[in-house]
């Protein structure tokens, strides 16, 4: 059996250049891993959204030089567990992805079930199952696609370890632990991730994750764990530092506004001020005092 050295896959050590709002950021390390390890040559992900997971594995292909083939499928719509938004999302992940990735990396609009119909049997090495995680949705989505895999065919679950709401990969992880014995890793932060090797020509490197003891399968995902750790902190610090540049810019605005705003009425209103002013003076010395004031004023 292989052993795990993280030292052979500089690859995970790599700052990602997509940070965006996202609960997958974690898992970043082990995408890029994963793209040294397996070398896949047709990668496919469904569900994009900001596109955090996605643009991970397309800055490793694009690294590590591996010549993968790279789809990226979401209606950018949105679903009932996620929100729903509208064209800006796609067109602010196409400004971040096309100069950097069009040569070898695709993002399809599209419903998951239209897309399947793009892909000949047989052809994806690695699939990255992320869209709605309700247990019918996410079951339908592996039934969909497993006919695509290849031999060397790997999926990729998120969200195994949500137990709130309608959340259900939790349930087909399960079922697919059973199916697959001997063949599947995970790790529960993060939300969870599983990986199945779904193929029977799966590449050596994987053994690693599926046949090492449980104290260095423990050392393994405290590895990416930490790696994962410290990218959200990344995430969380530039997180602040923009909301702080926003909170100042804020107040910059509110004070340049109000200087504006007392200039403007100086201008354009000079009878009301001069009206507030002897209104003060009477308030200081009565009304013979300010029209005394005033007089004197007026005449010389
Ligand atoms: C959890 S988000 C994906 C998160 C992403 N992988 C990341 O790195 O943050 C789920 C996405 O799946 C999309 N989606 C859900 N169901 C879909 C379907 N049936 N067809 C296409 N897109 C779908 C949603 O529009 C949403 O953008």
């Amino acid at each position: 059996m292989p052993e795990f050295n993280p030292l052979n896959h500089p690859a995970c050590l790599q700052h990602p250049v997509r940070l965006a709002p996202s609960t997958w950021i974690e898992h970043v390390p082990f995408a890029m891993y994963l793209v040294d390890a397996l070398r896949p040559r047709v990668f496919v992900e469904l569900g994009v959204y900001h596109g955090v997971s996605y643009c991970a594995f397309c800055q490793a292909v694009a690294e590590l030089g591996t010549g993968t083939e790279c789809y990226g499928v979401d209606t950018w719509r949105g679903d009932p567990q996620n929100g729903f938004f509208g064209d800006e999302l796609l067109e602010e992940l196409r400004r971040h992805h096309d100069p950097l990735y069009c040569d070898f990396s695709r993002l399809v609009q599209s419903d998951f079930d239209s897309a399947s119909g793009r892909f000949a049997d047989g052809s994806v090495d690695l699939l990255h199952i992320d869209g709605f995680h309700t247990y019918e949705a996410v079951r339908k989505d592996f039934e969909t696609w497993l006919p695509k895999m290849s031999r060397r065919g790997v999926v990729l679950f998120h969200d195994t370890h949500v137990r709130e709401q309608d959340f259900g990969v939790w349930k087909l992880w399960d079922e697919v632990k059973a199916g697959y014995s001997g063949r599947h890793y995970e790790v529960s932060f993060g939300c969870g991730l599983g990986l199945v090797a779904v193929g029977d020509e799966y590449p050596e490197a994987l053994r690693a994750l599926f046949d090492s003891p449980p104290e260095e399968l423990e050392r393994i995902r405290g590895y990416f764990r930490q790696l994962g750790r410290n990218l959200e902190t990344v995430r969380e610090l530039r997180e602040t530092a923009h909301e702080l540049q926003s909170y100042k810019h804020a107040q910059e605005l509110g004070a340049a506004a109000a200087a504006a705003y007392s200039e403007r009425l100086r201008r354009e209103h000079p009878l009301l001020i001069r009206a507030s002013n002897f209104l003060h003076l009477c308030a200081e010395r009565g009304w013979g005092g300010a029209l005394r004031l005033a007089g004197e004023k007026i005449r010389g």
